[in-house]
């Protein structure tokens, strides 16, 4: 694969919105961009006949409803995202090691069963709308930073490919679980482009810099007067850093 399309694929573009119309003109907008995050909003609005318009598209989606319940539930609705064609999905990693552990077999037998991809697995750790002073609220002794690390540990220990985490956690989650335990960020912010309310951000190729395997983009480019443009701009942006993708 050439860089620019190995790029393509790292960029993750986050369907923020709440009918299937704007999220099909965006995908069609985007030409060059293949991988979509559908969240609770959308989804909830259009449920899976989304997921296949965007594999009919030839789009990955990404299904990002943070999975959190029995093991048995979550294997279930694994399958039924393996089923739809789901690309990456996401769980909470608080749901424990059994749950994870379920999952994680659940996408691969499916995934056999059926002949489709096998999902990417990745869990949520700490939502980053919890500070330290509710963590402990809700029962947690540790810091935020503390109880991050450990639960992408246990991730890994269950079987999930990855976690999702800020720019800032990329390095210290790689140095605790390895290279090959895939790390995406959100909080991107390439430098043409305003914070909005993302309050700890970094580049593109910052972040592609630090480890990031996988970058979410919402707004700099879906808000843009012309989201092809944007997302062109932000692969410039990246391919001109000089990284080696
Ligand atoms: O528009 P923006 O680039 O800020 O969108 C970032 C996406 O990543 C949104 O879908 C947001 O919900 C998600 N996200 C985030 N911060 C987290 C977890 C997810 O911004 N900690």
């Amino acid at each position: 694969m050439e860089k620019k399309e190995r790029l393509q694929e790292k960029i993750i573009i986050a369907l923020d919105v709440g009918t299937k119309r704007e999220a099909v003109a965006l995908a069609e907008a985007l030409k060059e961009a293949r991988v979509f995050k559908v969240g609770l909003e959308l989804f909830t609005a259009e449920g899976p006949a989304l997921l296949e318009e965007a594999v009919r598209m030839g789009k990955k989606p990404f299904l990002d409803l943070k999975y959190h319940d029995i093991p048995n539930t979550v294997a279930g609705a694994v399958r039924s995202a393996t089923r739809n064609g789901v690309h990456m999905l996401t769980l909470h990693t608080s749901g424990g090691k059994e749950m994870m552990a379920a999952a994680a077999r659940a996408a691969q037998e499916e995934s056999a069963r059926t002949g489709k991809g096998r999902p990417i697995l990745l869990g949520v750790t700490v939502l980053t709308s919890l500070k330290d002073e509710e963590l402990r609220r809700i029962g947690f002794a540790h810091t935020v930073a503390d109880q991050v690390l450990r639960l992408a540990v246990l991730a890994k220990d269950s079987g999930l490919d990855g976690v999702i985490c800020s720019p800032h956690e990329i390095e210290i989650i790689k140095k605790e679980c390895g290279g090959e335990f895939l790390v995406i960020t959100p909080g991107i912010r390439p430098a043409w482009a305003a914070a909005q309310d993302q309050k700890r951000i970094m580049t593109p190729a910052e972040a592609l810099g630090k480890g990031a395997d996988y970058l979410v983009i919402g707004r700099p480019i879906t808000g843009a007067t012309s989201p092809h443009e944007a997302f062109l701009r932000v692969l410039a942006e990246i391919m001109g850093s000089g990284l080696n993708i």
